[in-house]
């Protein structure tokens, strides 16, 4: 599920901001949605000497067309990473409405630097958008079972263009959590991460090192 609020000129805004803090010489982990694509975009048009490292399907095709050079976590690792975010509240982040949580989960979590870029409307107090969680495609119906137990209501994320489930990069499915207000991401966050058949999901806590959001006017960054 993905959250669509927020215009592109704050959306863009923040990604030229984190991507004029990149230096040349750096591996820079390039995130998945229409935010992270602008960081991508003005990376190519400044003729950054990086190399990137995709965190999905999406973002390879981005890096490709922005003239990128693409590297692996095989061969090196990763300087500063850029990605976006469904909701952002006090650091700690829902992920996952393009699907692509799980690369982004580890290349962002290798990063020495992990900067957020979102538009305003992603800033709440609690979090409260429903956790996208990964898993394996016949474990759907245990893992929502076990989700339910957690206090959620699980909903395996349908197809937009086709009938039948989105099915992710890695070829897994994705169901989409409501726990309402999240009042501890962490110990959730880590009950998730037990389920048998969770492949990732898309709470990111204590992950982020800055948020920049792009505003009406300007940029606004929180360390
Ligand atoms: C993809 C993500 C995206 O970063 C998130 O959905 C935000 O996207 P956008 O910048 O298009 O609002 O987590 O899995």
């Amino acid at each position: 599920m993905k959250n669509t609020g927020g215009t592109d000129e704050a959306k863009r805004r923040a990604g030229e901001a984190a991507a004029a803090e990149v230096e040349d010489g750096a591996v820079v982990g390039l995130g998945t949605g229409s935010t992270a694509a602008h960081a991508i975009r003005a990376l190519g048009e400044r003729d950054a000497e990086i190399e990137g490292v995709a965190t999905s399907f999406q973002s390879r095709q981005l890096a490709i067309e922005a003239g990128i050079p693409l590297t692996s976590l095989e061969e090196a690792s990763v300087d500063v990473a850029i990605d976006g975010a469904d909701q952002v509240a006090d650091g700690d982040l829902v992920k996952g409405g393009g699907a692509a949580h799980a690369r982004e989960k580890y290349v962002d979590a290798s990063a020495d630097r992990f900067l957020v870029v979102a538009d305003p409307s992603k800033e709440v107090d609690a979090l409260d958008y429903p956790v996208p969680v990964e898993v394996l495609p016949d474990a759907h119906p245990v893992v929502a079972e076990r989700v339910r137990d957690l206090g959620g209501d699980p909903e395996l994320r349908a197809a937009e263009r086709k009938d039948g489930p989105v099915v992710t990069d890695n070829g897994n499915l994705v169901v989409d959590c409501a726990f309402g207000e999240i009042e501890a991401p962490r110990a959730l966050a880590a009950s998730l991460s037990e389920i048998p058949g969770v492949v990732e999901h898309g709470l990111f806590v204590g992950l982020a090192d800055a948020v920049y959001v792009g505003t009406d006017d300007g940029v606004r960054v929180t360390e």
